[in-house]
């Protein structure tokens, strides 16, 4: 695989430099993107020196290469896993065929779509994390938090380039686009929900990162079954960069779980109030933050049956979770998948034709993805002899789309009247009170090997480097 030339304007293992017009439409898109990272990336960060990782390949020795970067000079570029030559079809009704190298015109209204609303959550999450460097616990966070901005930014960048390659002008409209909506803006929002909700504190960024970059996982995999080759490939590749996400995602709830059971263990005590005073986040806390970044995540994958979800798959644009693992004949007409609906006021199964329900069946297989997340930070609490065990809610708390958005249920998964939802919810989802505080905790503490009071130190530095490398030079 071709090393990526860094002295280009625009990185890239597409040679690019053999298409002038698609070279000087991106390098037209460039300026702009830069202009929203001025505005809309990290909050005052723009000259300080940040030891970040940039693909120098996308082979596995490539892709991570350190070094100080100031972030409005960040390589972002265009990375494309090889190509397989003679890909074939391996799921829906074009099984067999030849993937496509070139997007064919009755599929390119639901291409562009898909490509559009997966590239709209990645400059939504850097405007979404934007403020949150000015309270890092640590540098090492600041250097984790800017690592996954610039990432977010170059998977935009990469849903941009199959625009602009693939899409003609429409595609150079949707670019534009992208960079305009923005998080949370009431005449221009982004795309989807949880995109534009807030967040304001670093256990939701913790949060967000371990749930919703996750459901990014779980898109970005079954696009890269797509049988729109390019699509597929560059999906793969953004999937190396977004381990590094949920690894920041679920160490950092891990650290804080940490702090907080040795404080527990300290003053042995679990009384909410005392440990609020002694400055970490007791448990209850971290629980409905977990209920709320969970159950927006959910929502991500859509309603559960729904036909757009059938024709992408029985069309060959989007597959399922590891599509070859799955032991059927990778068409599904005639299977059936059971989804939750409403019945009587009660939850109760319902068998629906599966191609229908596949939101639902990835829906499920990330449920099952959070499952072990839960369980690896409950066996941290276990090693401190803290007897607290966190869970997820019940697949149908608190959701705003699909069957169960009519319907209120406890975490526990029983159905309830609105009355009596609305009477608990305090104690499921984070109050203004929970938010108040963990804000109050959020201080800048910036100085090499320091940690604020509310989270552990990570066991191991980034890139092999001690704990208290100088990971940020704030110049
Ligand atoms: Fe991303
Ligand atoms: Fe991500």
């Amino acid at each position: 695989m071709t090393a990526i030339d860094y002295n280009e304007k625009i990185p890239n293992n597409v040679d690019l430099a053999s298409d002038r017009t698609l070279q000087r439409a991106l390098e037209q898109w460039q300026p702009n993107f830069v202009d929203w990272w001025r505005e809309m990336g990290p909050e005052g960060s723009h000259g300080f020196d940040v030891y970040l990782r940039t693909a120098t390949s996308v082979d596995p020795e490539g892709w991570a290469h350190f070094d100080y970067v100031k972030m409005p000079d960040y390589r972002w570029g265009i990375f494309l896993a090889p190509e397989s030559p003679r890909r074939k079809i391996h799921f829906g009704d074009h099984l067999g065929e030849d993937a496509w190298q070139e997007v064919p015109g009755e599929h390119r209204a639901n291409l562009r779509r898909i490509i559009v609303t997966q590239g709209d959550t990645e400059p939504a999450s850097v405007e979404q994390q934007r403020h949150l460097g000015l309270t890092a616990p640590s540098m090492y966070d600041l250097r984790n938090l800017f690592q996954i901005n610039v990432e977010e930014g170059r998977h935009l960048w990469a849903m941009v380039y199959l625009l602009h390659r693939h899409f003609g002008r429409d595609g150079r409209e949707e670019a534009e686009a992208l960079l305009h909506r923005r998080s949370g803006d009431v005449d221009n929002p982004r795309i989807l929900g949880a995109f534009n909700e807030r967040t304001p504190d670093w256990l939701a960024f913790f949060m967000f990162t371990h749930f919703t970059d996750r459901d990014g996982k779980f898109q970005l995999k079954a696009l890269a079954e797509s049988s729109f080759d390019p699509l597929a490939r560059t999906t793969r590749f953004m999937l190396t960069e977004e381990a590094h996400h949920m690894f920041v995602g679920e160490a950092g709830v891990s650290r804080v779980l940490q702090r907080t059971c040795e404080v527990m263990n300290e003053l042995r005590t679990d009384d909410p109030a005392r440990l609020r005073a002694a400055g970490v986040i007791d448990l209850p806390t971290v629980q409905r933050y977990l209920n709320f970044h969970y159950s927006v995540t959910l929502d991500l994958f859509g309603a559960d049956e729904s036909s757009n979800a059938a024709t992408f798959y029985a069309t060959g644009i989007k597959g399922r979770f590891d599509e070859a693992k799955h032991d059927d004949d990778h068409r599904l007409r005639g299977d059936s998948y059971e989804i939750l609906d409403v019945k009587d006021g009660r939850l109760a199964p319902r068998r629906v034709p599966m191609l229908n329900a596949l939101n639902e069946v990835l829906r499920d297989d990330f449920v099952r993805d959070s499952v072990g997340g839960i369980e690896r930070w409950n066996k941290r609490i276990e090693k401190t002899g803290v007897a607290f065990r966190l869970a997820l809610p019940h697949k149908a708390f608190h959701r705003r789309i699909g069957t169960l958005a009519n319907v209120s249920v406890s975490p526990e998964g029983e159905v309830l009247t609105r009355a009596q939802w609305t009477a608990n919810a305090d104690r499921w989802l984070p109050t203004e009170g929970d938010r108040a505080f963990v804000a109050s905790l959020m201080g800048r503490v910036v100085e090499p090997g320091r940690f604020a009071g509310w989270i552990a130190p990570p066991a191991i530095g980034i890139d092999r480097h001690p704990i208290d490398f100088e990971y940020v030079r704030f110049g």
